[in-house]
């Protein structure tokens, strides 16, 4: 990891500005090049996560490594995994918008530091809170937004994917059409 990006972890693991800072067992930072291209962003920790301290570890992190691999992106070489909140909230409810928006400076550095060209939101939320809040996920995904010179594709939850098998075909159109972006941007090294 970058010095910045260390430095700003640092930070966050002591971080008390919401309630979720008291029942975390870990942290969960984000992961992957700290200068990468192309950041993911899910909502928020579950159960796998809080106990090994790594976004999408647990049953949806295995698909997204899936997808992810099948359009040649890797967790640790060329993209960046965060969070919009960094601890786990209880039972794995969606996180409160107070929470979302205590947690939002965190993801604003982090993206400051990888400074990507193309943001893909993983899930209602995400998509909701970085692109528009009144994206639907379901009518909206693969759509690409130009925010402030950055592409932003919302696409759908890999754990929405694991309820429901029938959207895993719309899903992987939206990762070979982000690979294509990602080729066309000249980002392939
Ligand atoms: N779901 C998320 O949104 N993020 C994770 O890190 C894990 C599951």
């Amino acid at each position: 990891m970058c010095d910045n990006m260390i430095q700003l972890n640092n930070k966050c693991e002591m971080c008390m500005d919401c309630p979720l800072g008291k029942t975390r067992t870990n942290l969960v930072f984000g992961v992957g090049k700290p200068n990468a291209d192309i950041m993911f962003i899910g909502e928020g920790p579950g159960e796998q996560e809080d106990l090994k301290g790594e976004p999408f570890v647990g049953k949806a992190g295995i698909l997204l490594d899936k997808l992810l691999n099948c359009v040649h992106f890797d967790r640790h070489k060329n993209i960046y995994i965060a969070n919009i909140v960094k601890c786990r909230p209880p039972h794995n409810r969606d996180p409160l918008d107070d929470e979302q928006q205590a947690c939002m400076h965190w993801l604003e550095d982090q993206i400051n530091i990888v400074s990507p060209k193309i943001i893909v939101c993983l899930g209602r939320i995400a998509a909701q809170k970085l692109i528009d809040k009144d994206i639907r996920i379901t009518k909206d995904h693969g759509k690409i937004y130009n925010i402030n010179g950055v592409a932003m594709m919302p696409v759908l939850h890999p754990a929405a994917l694991l309820r429901n098998e029938n959207l895993l075909p719309g899903t992987f159109e939206d990762f070979l059409k982000l690979r294509e972006l990602y080729d066309e941007m000249g980002l392939a090294k």
